[in-house]
C-alpha cells in the first residue's frame, strides 16, 4: 500500500471513529471516551489533514463540530454561539497561548480569572424581567434543545432573580452537573431497581437533563455552576469577567466559590498545581482548570479561531481514566483466602504510568457491569487508588465475547485455589470466593507480606521478593518465624550480602516493640483493619485479655459489630493461630499496650468530677483538666452517675443537687489532697 493510501485510510478510520463518539456525545448523551481521549483523535485527524489539505471534504468532523440534536425536544437557536475551549496540556502549552494572546495586545496588561472546569453539561439560560424563561443544551454550538421543564426542576436555578439592575433580557452560561453522592444514591438505586447503571456523573447528568419527563429530571439531584454571560440588552453589564461573576452572584445566581482572580501566569499555574493535589476532595468531578483573560473589552480584541475564543483556555488535568482491551481474568488470592479476580490489559498509558493490570473487585461485580474477556474497557487510575475496570465500551463488542456467568474458563478460576489447588468455598452471606486451607501458600505470602508491611509491624528491608525467598527456602513458614532468623540462615538466601542481612535483622528486632495496635492489625484478623485494630487494643490493652473475650463482650463494645466479633473469636480458637502467637510471645513480641494499660490504673480511673464556684488554688478549667490528666471525667452537671462534686465559693445549684441525690462533696481542700 502506497503512503497516500495508508494516510487516507488512518483519515477515514478516524472520521468514522469521531462521527460516531459525536454522535454518542451530542446525541446519545452517552459518551464511551473521556474528553481527553477524544481530543486526541481530533488531534490526530486535524493534523493528518494539514499535512495533507488536499485530503480534507466538507463532512469531516473538523469542518463542523457536533451532531444533531434530537427531535424530541424543541430545537432553540443560540442568538450568540456557545464555543467551546482549546486545550492546554501542561505548563508550556499554557505560556504558548499566553504568548500568543500578549502578541496580539501589544502594550496591553490584564489580569486572569481561573476557575475549575465542572465535568458536566453546558446549558443556557435566557432570564426575562428577572425572570427564568427558557433554558436549552449547547447541542452543536449553534442549536441546541429546548430543556426549560427540566432546567426548572434545578433547584440551584433561580426563577426570579434578587430584584437589582439586571438587563432587560440576557442569557447566562453555565455546567449543570450532579455531585459525586448524588451519583453513587441514583446509582445505588438503579442497582435496586434493575436498571443498567451510569458509567460516571457527567453521564448521570447529561441523561438527567435530557429526560422527556420533567418528573424524573426532578427526582435527580442536579446542580449547577453559572460560568459566564451570554448576550445581554436592556442594562449596563460589568467591564470584567470577574465582576461579571460578582453581579450575577447578586442576582442570585450560583457561582463556584473556587474562582480565582490571578495577576500572573505562575499564579494561575500555582492554582492549577494545587487543584491537581486536592481535586479528589471536592465534591464532584472536575476535568481541568478553565483560565480566562479578565477585561471583557480584549475579549472583543482577541475574538476566537474557529469556534474556540483567543481569551480562554482550558488548561486539563492529568488524565484519570482510558479505555484499552481487557485481554483476559485472573484471578490472585489475598491474605485472608479470598479469590480477588484481575484484568490483564492490553499496556495503556493513564496519567503518566503504564497500567497493564486493574483490579475487578468480584464476580458478582464483573457480571453486574458485564465486564467480558475482549471486550474494549474503560479503566481508572486515580491518585493513590488501585486502578479499576470500569465499565465496558459496549459499541465496540463484536458479539463473540461471552458474558462472565457462561465464560467456563473463567468461571473455572474461582472453583479451585490458584496457588494450592484446594477446592473453594462462598461462604452464605458473601460476594468472595475463599480457599479454606490454612496452609496455602499464596496466602502464607500474603500474610507474610501484610504482617511486615508499613502500617502493620513495619519491617524495612523485607518486601515482598524477600517474603516469597523466605517462604521458598523454608525459614520462614508462619510470621513468628521472622524473629528466629539468624544471619547464617539469611546469608543462604540469593542476593543477600552482609550487611543487608544485618540490616533485616535490625529492622525486625526493632519490631517486636511495636504498639499493641499494630500487632494486631498486623495479624491480618479478618475485618480487623487499622481502625479496629486501634479500638480493640485500647479497650483490652492486652492479647491476651482479647483472645479470651467472647462475642458477646466483643459485641458490647461501640463499633464492634456481630461480623467482627465473630471473626475475632474464630481467630484465637484457630490452632494454628494459637501457635504463632505462643511463638511471639516466646521471642519477645510485645503484646501489652503500656501506655494504655497505665491509664487503666490511673488514680481517679472510672471516677466522675463536677466542679462548682470558684477554687481558690487555681481556675477551674485547670482543675478539670488534673482530673482529666489523672484518669477521671469530668461533667457539667450533677447525676447519680457523679461520683464527687467539688465546690469553691460561691457553689449555687449543683450544690443543692449534690445534696439531693446524695453524692459526695469535697471541699476545695479535700480535692487537693485527692489528687496528691
Ligand atoms: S467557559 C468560551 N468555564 O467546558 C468559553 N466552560 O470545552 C466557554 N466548562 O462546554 C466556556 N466549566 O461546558 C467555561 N468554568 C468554566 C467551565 C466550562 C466547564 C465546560 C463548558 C464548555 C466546555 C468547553
Amino acid at each position: 500500500m502506497s503512503d497516500k493510501e495508508n494516510t487516507q485510510e488512518r483519515i477515514h478510520k478516524l472520521r468514522e471513529l469521531i462521527n460516531h463518539h459525536n454522535y454518542r456525545y451530542y446525541v446519545l448523551d452517552s459518551p464511551e471516551l473521556s474528553d481527553v481521549e477524544y481530543d486526541e483523535l481530533m488531534q490526530e485527524l486535524r493534523q493528518m489533514e494539514a499535512e495533507r489539505p488536499e485530503l480534507v471534504t466538507p463532512d469531516s468532523p473538523t469542518q463542523r463540530v457536533g451532531a444533531q440534536p434530537l427531535e424530541a425536544f424543541g430545537v432553540v437557536e443560540h442568538p450568540l454561539p456557545l464555543l467551546s475551549l482549546a486545550n492546554a496540556f501542561d505548563y508550556q502549552e499554557l505560556q504558548a497561548w499566553h504568548k500568543r494572546i500578549s502578541g496580539l495586545l501589544p502594550g496591553e496588561n490584564w489580569d486572569f480569572v481561573a476557575e475549575l472546569k465542572m465535568d458536566g453539561l453546558a446549558v443556557a439560560l435566557v432570564y426575562e424581567d428577572g425572570r427564568f424563561v427558557s433554558g436549552a443544551t449547547r447541542g452543536d454550538g449553534f442549536r441546541g434543545e429546548d430543556i426549560s421543564q427540566n432546567l426548572r426542576t434545578i433547584r440551584s436555578i433561580p426563577l426570579a432573580l434578587v430584584d437589582r439592575d439586571a438587563p432587560r433580557r440576557f442569557e447566562v452560561r453555565g455546567e449543570v452537573f450532579l455531585t459525586r453522592s448524588g451519583f453513587k444514591k441514583l446509582n445505588e438505586e438503579r442497582a435496586a431497581g434493575g436498571q443498567p447503571l451510569f458509567a460516571n456523573p457527567r453521564n448521570a447528568a447529561a441523561g438527567s437533563v435530557r429526560q422527556l419527563d420533567p418528573r424524573i429530571t426532578a427526582g435527580r439531584p442536579l446542580d449547577i455552576y453559572i460560568y459566564g454571560l451570554g448576550w445581554a440588552e436592556g442594562g449596563a453589564i460589568p467591564l470584567t469577567h470577574w465582576e461579571t461573576m460578582e453581579f450575577l452572584k447578586s442576582l442570585g445566581f450560583k457561582i463556584n466559590p473556587h474562582n480565582r482572580r490571578l495577576d500572573a501566569l505562575e499564579e494561575v499555574e500555582e492554582y492549577h498545581r494545587s487543584w491537581v493535589e486536592h481535586r479528589r476532595e471536592l465534591e464532584y468531578d472536575t476535568d481541568g482548570i478553565v483560565v480566562k483573560v479578565n477585561p471583557l473589552a480584549l475579549h472583543d480584541r482577541l475574538g476566537s479561531v474557529g469556534r474556540e475564543p483567543r481569551w480562554a483556555i482550558a488548561y486539563k488535568f492529568p488524565a484519570t481514566q482510558a479505555t484499552t482491551r481487557l485481554l483476559d481474568i485472573q484471578v490472585n488470592v489475598g491474605r485472608t483466602g479470598s479469590l480477588n479476580p484481575f484484568a490483564i490489559l492490553e499496556p495503556v498509558h493513564v496519567g503518566g504510568v503504564t497500567l497493564r493490570q486493574a483490579a475487578l473487585h468480584n464476580l458478582d461485580d464483573i457480571a453486574r457491569k458485564d465486564i467480558r474477556r475482549g471486550d474494549t474497557v474503560i479503566v481508572q487510575r486515580a491518585g493513590e487508588v488501585i486502578p479499576e475496570v470500569v465499565g465496558p465500551v459496549l459499541s465496540l463488542r463484536t458479539g463473540r465475547e461471552l458474558p462472565v456467568d457462561e465464560d467456563r474458563e473463567v468461571l473455572e478460576r474461582f472453583q479451585t485455589c490458584p496457588s494450592c489447588g484446594a477446592r473453594t468455598i462462598r461462604p452464605e452471606d458473601e460476594v468472595m470466593y475463599r480457599c479454606p486451607n490454612a496452609a496455602c501458600p499464596a496466602q502464607a505470602h500474603r500474610r507474610l507480606e501484610h504482617f511486615v508491611s508499613r502500617g502493620a509491624m513495619d519491617i524495612e528491608g523485607v518486601g515482598t521478593q524477600l517474603c516469597a525467598a523466605l517462604l521458598a527456602s523454608g525459614l520462614v513458614v508462619d510470621v513468628a518465624d521472622l524473629y528466629k532468623l539468624s544471619k547464617e540462615q539469611l546469608l543462604t538466601l540469593e542476593r543477600m550480602a552482609e550487611k543487608s542481612a544485618s540490616n533485616v535483622l535490625a529492622s525486625i528486632a526493632a519490631s517486636k516493640d511495636r504498639p499493641l495496635a499494630r500487632l494486631l492489625f498486623a495479624l491480618g484478623i479478618l475485618h480487623v483493619g487499622d481502625e479496629m485494630a486501634q479500638l480493640l487494643a485500647s479497650h483490652f490493652c492486652s492479647l491476651n485479655r482479647l483472645a479470651q473475650a467472647t462475642e458477646e463482650e466483643l459485641n458490647a463494645i461501640p463499633g464492634v459489630g456481630p461480623k467482627i466479633a465473630q471473626s475475632v473469636v474464630a481467630f484465637f480458637r484457630g490452632e494454628s493461630n494459637k501457635e504463632i502467637l505462643r511463638k511471639l510471645k516466646e521471642v519477645g513480641v510485645r503484646m501489652e499496650d503500656e501506655a494504655a494499660a497505665e491509664a487503666r490504673s490511673l488514680p481517679l480511673d472510672g471516677l466522675e468530677f463536677v466542679v462548682t464556684g470558684r477554687l481558690a488554688a487555681f481556675p477551674r478549667s485547670q482543675a478539670e483538666a488534673r482530673i482529666k490528666e489523672l484518669g477521671g471525667n469530668v461533667s457539667d452537671n450533677v447525676s447519680r452517675m457523679t461520683t464527687y462534686l467539688v465546690i469553691g465559693e460561691g457553689s449555687g445549684s449543683k450544690l443543692e443537687r449534690a445534696r439531693a441525690l446524695g453524692t459526695k462533696i469535697l471541699t476545695e481542700e479535700e480535692f487537693l489532697r485527692l489528687i496528691q
